[in-house]
């Protein structure tokens, strides 16, 4: 469904990523994990457009998208949820889900019906739907985050650290979500740095130090594997990433 062939992307004269080569299946959840800079939200970004590719292609459906812009990208339903969920604050739950549902105004299922799904998937969106966003638990603005993206009725989703900053009990409900939505059908690349919990969802993981790809394996033999349970299981302890959650 998703091809790179030796990615290269960067800002301004700084290459971040050196040559990515990578492929996802359709249904298939792909995740990539790696530290603090290995380039895990850049690749994110090149995909979806919003960071242009120095060299490589990125082919989805067997169609170039790196020449795309990120609207046309996202009008044919490859939608990401970037890091720190990016939510309109001031607006109410309900319009941040109906301004997630925009690209997609005149074709696909009526708007209700894809709220309905939402809320089916995150009952608490449906009793908050008039308060504003930004007063949200950072647990429901990740839901709210994930019901956005879902109004855009993605084929291909891409998630930026779903679950930064938040409780484990909390990821525990955002990540049943994303498992219902894959076996929906729904195809993911998600990008952790907990590689413990990215790892339990996913059927396959790369492993990323400094822009490129070091390790590739299934997810389960990646769980059995010393050296990533050495160096990339419980991130999100760490005191380090404490101050630099950005919700
Ligand atoms: N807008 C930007 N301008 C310049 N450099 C950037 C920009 N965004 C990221 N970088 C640099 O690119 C490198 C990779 O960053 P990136 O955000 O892709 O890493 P990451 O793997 O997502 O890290 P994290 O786990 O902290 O989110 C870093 O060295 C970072 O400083
Ligand atoms: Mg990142």
């Amino acid at each position: 469904m998703l091809e790179l062939r030796g990615v290269r992307a960067g800002y301004g004269r700084i290459e971040v990523l050196h040559g990515i080569d990578l492929t996802v299946g359709e249904g298939e959840i792909l995740t990539i994990v790696g530290a603090n800079g290995a380039g895990k939200s850049t690749l994110l970004k090149a995909v979806s457009g919003v960071v242009r590719i120095s060299g490589g292609s990125i082919t989805y459906d067997g169609e170039r998208i790196d020449p795309l812009g990120v609207e046309n990208i996202v009008s044919r339903r490859l939608i990401q949820i970037p890091e720190g969920r990016r939510l309109f604050g001031p607006m109410s739950v309900e319009e941040n889900l109906q301004l997630g549902g925009y690209s997609r105004r005149g074709s696909g299922s009526p708007v209700a019906e894809r709220l309905e799904r939402v809320f089916a998937l995150f009952p608490r969106l449906k009793e908050r739907l008039s308060q504003q966003a930004g007063t949200l638990s950072g647990g429901e603005q990740q839901m709210l985050a994930v019901g956005r993206a879902l109004m855009a009725e993605p084929r291909l989703l891409l998630l930026d650290e779903p679950s930064m900053g938040l409780a484990p009990i909390v990821v525990q409900d955002i990540f049943t979500g994303l498992r219902r939505l894959n076996q929906e059908g729904l195809t993911m690349v998600l990008v952790e740095q907990d590689a413990r919990i990215a790892l339990s969802l996913a059927h396959r993981g790369l492993v990323m130090e400094r822009g490129r790809i070091v390790l590739e394996d299934s997810a389960q033999a990646l769980l059995d594997n010393p050296e990533v349970r050495a160096i990339y299981f419980g991130r999100r302890n760490a005191g380090y990433r404490r101050g630099m959650e950005k919700t």
